[in-house]
């Protein structure tokens, strides 16, 4: 048995002597995926990870993936212990939406609901009216529009352009982006569509809106899976995180996912479209967090009232 096997286990019978449970997301590496499945954890999209953290009765969670979901896990759970292979998987979305200077954006236009996408800072979310993720955002858009709301939307301005249009919602973006989402180009995959003409093209709406327009499904990690499972094709073009292949052939056998292509040469660009702080998430540091109880995430219980508030609001929407 090798290295890896030996620390599979080892993370095994160190959940159960914490009475802690790991939660993954389809970006982190396969083998943390199926052990969060092995293990009675789970991995899925923003939104399930939150609420199966929120509603898991384990004492500790483990949370495989980045900065805001640890987060996210302690504002809906404080008397938990929340843990992190490493505390320093942050977001480019997150990293650039200062809660400072977002304050000073939210106080130049009162008049506007404020939404904020989950990839931001607790501090930014104790700001918010509304906390929403991928998989819901367009729905909780639409509702607030029909209440004739007008939205101030932060931070990522290609999710909040595609809201914007499919809504038709008098929408106010900050302009951020996802460092691996942007990356995605329209042209190159519309190159991609010729060779392929046969391909549905799933996409994630962090990608620009060249790509956007060519889906046949935009969605969350977790819709877009199931939309590969559920449409009568045989091949598929995915614009999101590469980690998200795994989950995908596992779930549709058979199947053939080639990946969207990323900026430039994409014949030269194998991994492109990975997240590095995803990355960041592995076998070792899981089991070295778990061993020392090291990486816990705190935050400020006021600001982590605060930002409840705009977290349930999604929650008990979608419920
Ligand atoms: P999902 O909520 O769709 O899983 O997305 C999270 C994310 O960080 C996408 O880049
Ligand atoms: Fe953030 Fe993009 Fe990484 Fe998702 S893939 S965590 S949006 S940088």
């Amino acid at each position: 048995a090798s290295e890896k096997a030996e620390l599979k286990d080892r993370i095994k019978r160190l959940l159960k002597e914490r009475d802690a449970v790991l939660v993954a997301h389809y970006y982190v590496d396969a083998e943390l995926q199926d052990l969060a499945e092995e293990t009675g954890g789970c991995v899925s999209d923003s939104l399930e990870m939150a609420r199966f953290g929120r509603d898991h009765p384990a004492r500790t969670l483990v949370v495989a993936g980045v900065r805001f979901m640890g987060e996210s896990a302690k504002i809906l759970s404080p008397e938990k212990t929340i843990l992190m292979p490493d505390l320093d998987a942050t977001c480019s979305l997150d990293l650039g939406c200062p809660a400072d200077d977002f304050a000073a954006f939210c106080d130049q236009h009162p008049d506007r609901t404020v939404v904020v996408y989950a990839n931001t800072s607790a501090a930014v979310k104790a700001r918010a009216d509304w906390m929403v993720t991928s998989s819901i955002g367009l729905d909780i858009v639409r509702h607030l529009h029909a209440q004739g709301k007008k939205i101030l939307w932060a931070p990522d301005r290609h999710l909040g352009a595609y809201i914007q249009k499919q809504t038709g919602a008098d929408m106010l973006l900050w302009q951020g982006s996802c460092l691996v989402h942007d990356e995605f180009k329209g042209v190159e995959l519309d190159l991609l569509k010729l060779e392929y003409p046969e391909a549905k093209v799933l996409v994630h709406p962090e990608s620009p809106a060249s790509v956007v327009a060519q889906a046949d499904v935009v969605g969350s990690t977790t819709q877009l899976i199931d939309a590969a499972v559920k449409l009568p094709a045989t091949t598929f073009i995915v614009a999101t995180d590469n980690g998200i292949l795994h989950k995908m052939r596992a779930a549709a056998p058979g199947k053939h996912f080639i990946e969207a292509p990323t900026a430039g040469n994409s014949a030269t660009c194998k991994s492109c479209a990975h997240c590095p702080w995803m990355a960041m998430n592995g076998l070792k540091n899981l089991a070295e967090v778990l061993e020392t109880g090291a990486n816990e995430v705190q935050v400020d219980p006021e600001i982590g009232r605060q930002a409840k508030r705009a977290i349930d609001r999604m929650l008990d929407f979608a419920a």
